[in-house]
């Protein structure tokens, strides 16, 4: 997760032929897979939890890469341990979902995770960046969670850049949400790492095509 790269969020795939669309993103070189978890709380709309996990762990693997599991649920502590065995290979938990965010981490680590720290598009750079300690990437929605297809934030670029410049040297930096071609861009120049896109992967009619366009206009792999 160190290196820049795409990551395609399953949201936006058509679940009736999952396995076939995340072979077409991972033969067109995607190596982080998304996986948005929605609770119907934390974020209004529920979407998919562990069993999609562990539906795709075996085949992601095989072919060389990662399921990135963004929990958008109330108290992600209480979660982690099944999409630990679900085999998750990143977690990221929301600071705004839990009072106990230290806690959830460490979870998430002792089970030789990778654990990241979700914030939301009001929750300023300043709120966590004290506590990088703790995490191993740092995800900035760039639009409010729970819905895929919604417009870029424009402010979330100065934010990021603000990140990059509190956040220890060499930490990845996630962005999510309405990211595209343009917008993936503007964020790799403010310094985002990691760039989660739905929509504009998924949405389009030959997703392999699409994810090779968006890896070209940030440099990633
Ligand atoms: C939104 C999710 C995103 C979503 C992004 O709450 O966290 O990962 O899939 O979708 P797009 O790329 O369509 O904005
Ligand atoms: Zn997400």
């Amino acid at each position: 997760m160190r290196e820049q790269r795409v990551a395609p969020s399953i949201l936006a795939a058509d679940f009736a032929r999952l396995g076939e669309q995340v072979r077409a993103v991972m033969d067109a070189g995607a190596r982080v897979i998304h996986v948005d978890v929605m609770d119907g709380h934390f974020v209004p709309p529920i979407s998919i939890g562990a069993l999609i996990v562990q539906a795709l762990r075996d085949r992601v693997h095989a072919a060389g890469g990662v399921l990135d599991v963004h929990l958008m649920v109330e108290r992600p502590e209480r979660r982690i341990e099944d999409f630990v065995a679900a085999g998750a290979d990143s977690i990221s938990v929301h600071w705004e979902a839990t009072p106990n965010v230290h806690y959830a981490l460490k979870a998430v680590r002792d089970a030789g995770l990778r654990a990241g720290l979700a914030i939301n598009p009001a929750t300023p750079p300043e709120a966590v960046a004290g506590l990088a300690d703790a995490y191993d990437h740092l995800l900035c929605m760039t639009v409010n969670p729970g819905w895929g297809g919604q417009p870029y934030i424009e402010t979330s670029t100065a934010k990021v850049a603000r990140l990059r410049e509190l956040l220890p040297e060499g930490m990845p930096l996630e962005v999510d949400g309405g990211i595209d071609a343009s917008t993936a861009g503007e964020c790799a120049a403010a310094g985002a790492t990691l760039f989660v896109a739905g929509s504009s992967i998924f949405g389009q009619d030959d997703p392999g095509a699409a994810y090779r366009d968006l890896a070209g206009a940030v440099g990633a792999a």
